[in-house]
């Protein structure tokens, strides 16, 4: 196969792995191989099993895997075959050093590009598909271009935009794809040529050529804008609970603006994701960097009012129970940070637990796919909890249930068999609306939505 039709993802994780999945599976002239350091990951997803859950990802790899899609712990060789190489390994918030707790750590990136340098024997286009703070692409060239090998690199930013839940329809049914490149002849060539591998599914004029910085920034802006949704709505979901207004009642309203429009207003104890809050750090990082405080500070709201919203939610739940969860049984529905996945990172669910485990609460954890992620979140907390696979016995003599995630199983459980089976008074925080509120009452429930009134039995 010739190597212009040859590609390489290096990093096998939530992007790498459902997008190369996707690529193999609309483009048959295309061999597709994704590298990972991590031979377990590997393994997993050369087995039934695949590393991560995301519905219909298991199809699309069992029908390509093996024929157009190869996973390997090779990355030399893989990086020596392919004409395309994409890399999407992780960039998550520095922990450490200068722009700690804001800027990306760019260890891991930093070593696969030194990895592309040091094992190719020939020109490449080398895409960023990691999310990277702004001028990234730049440092890309600039270590690609370190090379003595008088080798040339075209580096191109297409940054993500598929949800975690709904990657494979997003990837599949796009917006839109963004492609961004260094204005060059050559440069223009190699967007063309990523151009035409998303054309093998994506409609043209959904397909935007930008410049690399356009590109970079508009991901972090997407991210930062749909996270200020939620903020937003979540602020004012604190004073719906203080008045008589109800936050769906108001957001349906404000929604069928069709300049607003109704996606992403939906209350909740919180946004979590590997994205929202490392974007918008980075970019309050950039603003910063660029000397632009006001503009810094103005996206940093949006992320203190996701904390204020969790702190309020544990805040609420403590001074309804008579103050003090202390030695009480809570029962917690849900530790993924959406529905639909496993992924537990930034999720509501953490820091929810985490405040209540100070409170000397007892938590029993429940969650359809992301309990081996949730054990290892809470490895190094003190205090009392378990996970429990069966939301019944999750429940069973607890005082509380906590909604965190909004799957729909939790929808279909019989409450009464739950009330039957707890603690009196029994309370519901649904921190995701998910429930029947006046149904929960009416069982016996004392019920606590976000952004509406509550319903209660206590005097
Ligand atoms: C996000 C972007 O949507 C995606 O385009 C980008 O490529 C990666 O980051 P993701 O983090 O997978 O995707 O999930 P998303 O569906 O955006 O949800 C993020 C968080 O916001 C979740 O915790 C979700 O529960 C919460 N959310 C979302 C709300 O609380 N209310 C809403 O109305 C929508
Ligand atoms: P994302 O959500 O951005 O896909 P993940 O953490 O799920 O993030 O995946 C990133 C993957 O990149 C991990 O499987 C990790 O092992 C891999 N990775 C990190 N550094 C390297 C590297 N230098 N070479 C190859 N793979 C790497």
């Amino acid at each position: 196969m010739k190597k212009d039709k040859n590609i390489l993802c290096i990093g096998a994780g939530y992007v790498g792995g459902p997008t190369m999945a996707v690529i193999a599976s609309k483009c048959p002239d295309y061999k597709v191989t994704v590298a990972d350091i991590d031979e377990k990951r590997i393994n997993a997803w050369n087995s039934d099993k695949l590393p991560i859950y995301e519905p219909g990802l298991s199809e699309l790899v069992r029908n390509v895997r093996g024929k157009r899609l190869f996973f390997t712990t090779d990355i030399a060789k893989g990086i020596k075959d392919a004409g395309i190489i994409f890399v999407s390994v992780n960039t998550p918030t520095k922990t450490f050093g200068e722009g700690a707790g804001k800027a990306a750590d760019l260890q891991y990136w930093e070593k696969t590009a030194r990895a592309i340098v040091e094992h190719a024997e020939d020109n490449k286009i080398v895409i960023e598909k990691s999310t990277l703070p702004l001028r990234a692409a730049e440092a890309m060239h600039r270590i690609l271009h370190s090379n003595t090998k008088g080798l040339d690199f075209d580096v191109i930013s297409n940054p993500e935009f598929m949800a975690e839940g709904t990657a494979i329809d997003d990837m599949q049914n796009p917006d839109r794809v963004l492609i961004g490149g260094m204005e060059t002849a050559s440069g223009r060539k190699a967007v063309e040529r990523i151009v035409e591998i998303y054309a093998h599914w994506v409609p043209r004029e959904r397909i935007l050529s930008t410049n690399v910085w356009s590109s970079e920034l508009s991901k972090l802006v997407a991210n930062a804008m749909l996270a200020q949704r939620i903020s937003s709505i979540n602020s004012i979901s604190a004073l719906c609970e203080k008045t008589d207004a109800n936050i769906n009642e108001v957001a349906k309203a404000v929604g069928m603006d069709s300049r607003i429009g109704p996606k992403f207003l939906k209350a909740s104890v919180g946004f979590g994701g590997s994205c929202f809050k490392k974007d918008i750090l980075n970019l309050v990082y950039l603003c910063e960097y660029y000397g632009l405080p006001e503009v810094a500070a103005y996206w940093e709201e949006v992320v203190k009012i996701n904390d204020f919203q969790e702190r309020r939610f544990v805040k609420n739940i403590v001074k309804n129970m008579f103050n003090t969860v202390a030695g009480k049984k809570i029962a917690v529905f849900g530790f993924a940070f959406k529905a639909d996945t496993g992924d537990t990172r930034e999720s509501p669910a953490i820091y929810v637990s985490r405040m209540l485990l100070d409170e000397k609460a007892e938590l029993a954890i429940c969650d359809p796919e992301a309990l081996d992620n949730a054990k290892r979140d809470l490895a190094d907390d003190k205090g009392k909890f378990e996970f429990v696979n069966d939301p019944y016995k999750c429940a069973r003599n607890s005082h509380a249930v906590l909604i965190l995630t909004e799957w729909s199983e939790f929808r279909k459980l019989d409450y009464r068999k739950i009330y039957a089976s707890m603690e009196k008074p029994a309370f519901i925080f649904d921190g995701r609306n998910l429930l029947d509120h006046k149904e929960l009452f009416k069982i016996g429930f004392n019920v606590f939505p976000i952004g509406s009134t509550k319903f209660t039995h206590l005097k």
